[in-house]
């Protein structure tokens, strides 16, 4: 069993605090994605876990085996860096059963292995030239073949594919996931991209300042995250938010925007939510480009009357930038004419998705 337990584990460096009192349970065969921003403490989490890093305070566990004094050889783990540190005068075969070579695999063997995981990354016309003559993307393939000759119990990726162009990131996040599934080996995979957060993994830890802030399905994290943080970060284009005060009109809940232009009635459930939570009469609304609709000029049917800043075309979808108020919000819809900057358009909120923050401390209410 490959579970890999992360209990209550503290990084300092000096007097800096890189990890907090992190918990994290990653399941046998899962692929778990940590993601936050550059800084946030992902990679001392993944060097701790692959024992190139000491360890502050706290204990991991492989298993049910504590491997805080266990030294990396010995950890049975593989490591793929974004600078995959290939030997330049080896050949990729050479490259990849290096790790074999070192556990004294014969040679016959080592072939076979070698082969197996070339075939699997599509790279077996490739085992005969050097680093130098590879393009990127085969060089991150080479790495990872590296990784997986070995079947370890564990991989490690830390931010693999960064600095592939944005087309080869595409197709090697699909390649990775369809081998992770294949090959059923528990991953721990850090990225500051939420894209890929999103695609690959089974669950995705966010982090902010060497602090877990939510860990999830990619599903809870994008529909229910739990901060202003989480919700901010995940998504693309990012989610709007609107500083707004709450107005009760009877049994009803509105939001409000400062500027007084708008003005959401909130559903039953949401207004018993912020009423649960004693909410103290200022919030921070939060809504996705794809959950407001949007209509070019005057005369349309939606509830609010805004002006449009600035339209970007996608192709298929219009991303549109409009001003309500003080307040300017990004709408993605599928429109193909919208008008132009300065001009009128109309308005309005999915309610049903509309998340609500502590102001102050950036906790969803819902
Ligand atoms: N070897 C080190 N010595 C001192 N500070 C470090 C060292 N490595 C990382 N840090 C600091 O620890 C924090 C977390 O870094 P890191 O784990 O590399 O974040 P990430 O991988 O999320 O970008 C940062 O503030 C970084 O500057
Ligand atoms: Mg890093």
């Amino acid at each position: 069993m490959a579970t890999v337990t992360i209990s209550d584990v503290w990084k300092y460096y000096g007097k800096t605090v890189a990890v907090k009192e992190l918990n994290i349970e990653v399941r046998d065969n899962e692929f778990l994605c940590l993601l936050g921003p550059s800084g946030c403490g992902k990679s001392s989490t993944l060097r701790m876990l692959a024992g190139l890093e000491f360890i502050s305070s706290g204990d991991i566990y492989f298993g049910d085996t504590r491997v805080n004094d266990i030294p990396p050889k010995d950890r049975d783990i593989a490591m793929v860096f974004e600078n995959y540190a290939l030997y330049p005068h080896k050949t990729v075969f050479e490259n990849m059963a290096n790790p074999l070579k070192l556990q004294k695999m014969n040679k016959v063997d080592i072939a076979e292995r070698v082969e197996w995981a070339a075939k699997m990354l599509e790279i077996t016309e490739l085992l005969q030239r050097k680093p130098v003559e590879l393009s990127g993307g085969q060089k991150q393939r080479t790495a990872i073949g590296r990784a997986i000759v070995r079947e370890p119990k564990v991989f490690l990726f830390d931010e693999p594919i960064a600095h592939l162009d944005a087309k080869l990131r595409s197709h090697m996040r699909g390649e990775l996931k369809h081998l992770q599934r294949r090959l059923e080996t528990t991953t721990i995979y850090v990225t500051h991209d939420q894209l890929e957060g999103m695609t690959m993994a089974d669950r995705i830890a966010v982090m902010h300042e060497g602090v877990l802030q939510q860990l999830g399905t990619p599903s809870e994290i994008y529909n229910h995250p739990v901060n202003e943080f989480v919700a901010g970060f995940v998504g693309e284009p990012p989610m709007n938010f609107v500083d707004c005060y709450i107005e009760r009109q009877d049994d009803a809940v509105a939001l409000v925007n400062d500027s007084g232009q708008m003005k959401l009635l909130l559903s039953d459930a949401q207004s018993r939510a912020l009423a649960e939570k004693s909410a103290d009469g200022v919030v921070r609304l939060g809504i996705r480009p794809d959950d407001l609709f949007v209509e070019a000029g005057q005369g349309h049917g939606l509830d609010f009357t805004a002006k449009i800043f600035i339209t970007e075309p996608l192709g298929g979808d219009m991303l549109v930038e409009a001003e309500l108020g003080d307040d300017r919000l990004t709408i993605k819809r599928k429109i193909a004419d919208m008008g132009q900057p300065g001009e009128a358009c109309g308005l309005a909120f999915n309610i049903e998705k509309l998340h609500v923050f502590d102001r102050e401390t950036g906790e969803a209410f819902f």
